[in-house]
């Protein structure tokens, strides 16, 4: 509340209030990005024995039904009515989806479970464009045919990482780069040195993000794609694995109607993390 006629922000005790707005902000921030963590490894918990145990019935009952066509289609076998065979293949082209659909639990399951916890025995020296490939390999499936894609490797050391984690980080970059593209459009992926630090710059020629939008891509839960599309949680949990996990940094350049480059940048070694 601003007193006299001083407005607030510019007396000392306006300013202060200001901060001190601002550090309860970011502390409620924070307390939701942790509890966020705590939450989803309880649900990739408790979600990840059902599921197994689904996967593996249904290895079960796809090759029982494979035994049991086979023995439908001996001569001379008891079952003759068609409708039997018919019944089967129908029960095993549900199983069949069944088991994509599985596999794509399992793998946000994964995604998931690298926003709660890392195994400090991943740590790893790696070629970083191999973790690339393996990413465009994935990634693009987003895109394929529609978006061009491009690589300019430069010259990389070994890096120390979590190349599983950083897969992630590319994986979610890439496809947001080929949702940010509506029709054809291009995706260039560059890398070079920066000193101790190596660069990986993702550019697309997409939507450009919004100014309105720009502080708050990095925060969990928001996105500006329709349910089921977005999930709000790539950029959040990219920037946790780069800036937390790895001493990185992750920022942005946009242009509304021209396109966006994301720059991830990761010292070539492991800094000390004072403590642990
Ligand atoms: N390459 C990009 N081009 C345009 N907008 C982007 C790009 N990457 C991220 N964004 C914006 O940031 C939001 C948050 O991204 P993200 O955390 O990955 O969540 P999601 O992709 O599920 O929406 C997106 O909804 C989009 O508005
Ligand atoms: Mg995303």
């Amino acid at each position: 509340m601003p007193e006299g006629n001083e407005p607030a922000h510019r007396t000392p005790e306006g300013r202060l209030r200001t901060e001190l707005d601002e550090a309860n902000r970011r502390v409620a921030e924070l307390y939701k990005l942790a509890s966020l963590g705590r939450l989803l490894a309880s649900v990739v918990h408790e979600i990840n024995t059902p599921i197994s145990s689904i996967f593996t019935n249904n290895e079960v009952v796809l090759r029982s039904l494979e035994k049991l066509r086979a023995l439908l289609a001996k001569p001379g076998n008891a079952v003759s009515d068609p409708k039997v065979s018919e019944i089967v293949e129908t029960i095993q082209s549900v199983s069949l989806v069944d088991k994509i659909a599985c596999e794509r639990i399992s793998s946000v399951i994964r995604s998931l479970r690298t926003f709660s916890r890392v195994d400090e025995s991943d740590l790893r020296k790696v070629d970083l464009h191999e973790i690339l490939r393996d990413s465009l390999k994935l990634g693009s499936c987003e895109f394929r045919r529609r978006v061009q894609v491009e690589t300019e490797f430069g010259e990389l050391p070994l890096v120390e990482c979590y190349p599983h984690l950083l897969n992630q980080v590319f994986i979610n970059l890439l496809i947001n780069a080929g949702q940010a593209i509506e029709g054809e459009g291009k995706v260039t992926v560059k890398t070079s040195m920066e000193g101790d630090q190596v660069h990986v710059a993702i550019a697309d020629t997409g939507c450009g993000i919004k100014p309105e939008d720009r502080p708050k891509i990095f925060a969990p839960g928001f996105t500006t794609k329709p349910l089921g599309v977005g999930t709000g949680l790539g950029l959040a949990i990219s920037r946790k694995i780069v800036v937390e996990t790895h001493g990185g940094s992750i920022d942005f350049e946009t242009q509304e109607g021209v396109g966006t480059t994301f720059h991830v940048r990761i010292p070539v070694r492991r800094r000390e993390t004072g403590g642990s």
